[in-house]
């Protein structure tokens, strides 16, 4: 089997993996393992952009207090502080690697353009139109081709962690490398690294109706979790209030920028519906913005809510938001005259692997950064734009972690066996694949959705108890492929926030349940630890 060593081994290239590249790259020989295109990530979608403190009239302290307050109650005030208050250095390091931001062309200054989001006081959201991923893809994507340290590992799917306890050496435990998958021939490699880094996303494919790109099928957590690595607050999975409604369009968002902008949720007939809701109407925090809407659908039996962004001209709108507005245009809704038909959909997980702000993990060697992180940035709601700041400082503080550890070279002598194929066959029953991935997202979505309860938790459970057990024969009998592994990865993502959220006896930022609607005074996360051996 092909053994591949390298200094560091990252999986994914969002912003989180191409920051830690580029900066681990200064330190040593850098892998990044992407699982399709290098372009496949959820940054490479975001439209809202990056929240960051630089206006007089603005200061970290109301940033602070808007993400606590998002984040009902479970944030770790120091990571916020922290992450916070690291913003303009790092905005300053992106404009050094070559991404631009919206400057103001009213006030023609210099200063920037800066956008408003829910839940945040002040305008501070850095953007580049609404493509600001797209953009900072990009430039990052040019600085790693232009690195002779960094190798681009595409269509490179991570099947698992490969751990000293896991091989049988008697020692601390650590990482030292990973299994994957080389999804164009089809072969099985290692990648052997004294420090791994998980960097690959979230895991929006869990629900049936997701804002995230194909790749995100939480395949960070679930194999952090086959080694052992404590998951947290898996419970609370953002919504993010607004993705287009139209039989033909698959995840696509209309951003919270819009409803910065003044455009205002309304019924069929027109008619807002927020002021009910929250004194912030349609820029209350998503949580509430998200449940508000899920509330009225179900109350009238409607199938989705408007955006109503008439009250600004054509030329605002096509300059603004170019890529909303040509694709709304798309569908035949011209979002200058027309209301804009949306649904809540399922967009981001606060919780994940429990790593400090530097990335660092249970396991040596490990670390893990971006939103596949639990770091306590987020606790039970992210304030909207927050995640590529988090994304950025984290990354940051990583780098200078790794840099000061001692230079590795004991793995290279680490014998790492060869993938065991067994009586594994080629699959003829692709057909169990799709039917069981489609059931399990659908249960998800009926089930684990914006309001919950017991019984539903409970039934949800019981079918992806049975669902897991019949992947993991699959996974066994056959020869493995990339869709067989997202399935496998998707249900044990299932499983750990079904089990995350019956753990949780209240109602708290985006959990919520009607058999508790109330907040508890003691604030805790919740934490799911594997207690059998490293399962495979
Ligand atoms: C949006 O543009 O509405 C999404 C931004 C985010 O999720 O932070």
């Amino acid at each position: 089997m092909r053994i591949l060593d390298c200094d560091y081994f990252v999986v994914g290239s969002g912003i989180a993996g191409l920051m830690s590249a580029i900066g681990l790259s200064r330190h040593g020989k850098v892998s990044i393992a992407t699982k399709k295109e290098c372009t496949d990530s959820n940054t490479n979608y975001a439209q809202g952009g990056i929240a960051c403190v630089v206006r007089d009239d603005d200061s970290f302290a109301d940033h602070i207090a808007d993400t606590l307050d998002a984040g009902a109650g479970l944030c770790d005030e120091s990571v916020v502080k922290a992450v916070v208050s690291g913003g303009p250095e790092r905005i300053a390091e992106l404009e050094q690697l070559g991404m631009e931001f919206a400057a103001d062309k009213i006030s023609n200054d210099g200063s920037y353009d800066l956008g408003k989001e829910g839940g945040h006081s002040h305008r501070r959201v850095f953007h580049a139109g609404d493509v600001t991923g797209a953009k900072l893809e990009a430039a990052l994507l040019a600085q790693v081709a232009a690195s002779p340290n960094i190798t681009m590992c595409d269509h490179f799917m991570v099947v698992d962690l490969i751990t000293t306890s896991w091989l049988g050496i008697d020692s601390d435990n650590r990482c030292v490398g990973a299994y994957v998958l080389d999804s164009r021939t089809n072969e099985m490699a290692v990648v052997r690294a004294p420090h791994v880094v998980l960097a690959s996303g979230g895991g929006g494919k869990v629900y049936l109706y997701t804002s995230n790109p194909d790749i995100a099928t939480g395949d960070g957590v679930a194999m952090a979790w086959r080694a052992g690595v404590p998951i947290a607050n898996m419970e609370f999975i953002q919504f993010h209030p607004t993705c287009l409604h139209h039989p033909d369009a698959k995840s696509f968002l209309i951003s919270e920028a819009v409803r910065g902008e003044g455009a205002v949720l309304v019924d069929a007939a027109g008619h807002p519906f927020m002021d009910k809701y929250d004194r912030r109407s349609s820029l209350a925090p998503r949580d509430i913005v998200a449940r508000a809407i899920d509330n009225e659908m179900k109350e009238r039996g409607d199938i989705c809510m408007y955006l109503d962004a008439r009250h600004k001209s054509e030329s605002f709108l096509k300059e603004r938001f170019s890529n909303i507005y040509d694709t709304c245009l798309g569908f035949g809704i011209d979002m200058a005259n027309d209301l804009i038909p949306v649904v809540p959909a399922a967009h981001y997980f606060c919780g994940g692997i429990q790593a400090g702000i530097d990335g660092r993990t249970t396991l040596d060697g490990f670390y893990a950064c971006g939103e596949v992180a639990c770091t306590g940035l987020h606790g039970a709601n992210r304030l909207a734009s927050n995640s590529l700041l988090e994304a950025l400082v984290c990354s940051h503080e990583m780098i200078k972690m790794i840099g000061t550890l001692p230079k590795a070279e004991a793995h290279k002598k680490v014998a790492i066996p060869d993938w065991e194929f067994g009586d594994a066959v080629r699959s003829d029953e692709k057909i169990v694949v799709e039917h069981n991935w489609s059931e399990l997202r659908t249960c998800m979505w009926d089930y684990v959705g914006i309001v919950r309860t017991d019984k539903r938790l409970e039934r949800a459970h019981r079918r992806i108890s049975n669902l897991k057990q019949e992947i993991r024969e699959y996974y066994l009998d056959y020869l493995v492929t990339p869709d067989m592994l997202e399935l496998r990865n998707i249900a044990a993502v299932a499983e750990l926030i079904v089990q995350s959220a019956m753990q949780r006896k209240e109602s708290r930022g985006l959990h919520y349940t009607l058999d508790y609607p109330e907040t508890l005074d003691k604030i805790e996360d919740t934490v799911i630890r594997r207690t059998m051996s490293f399962e495979r």
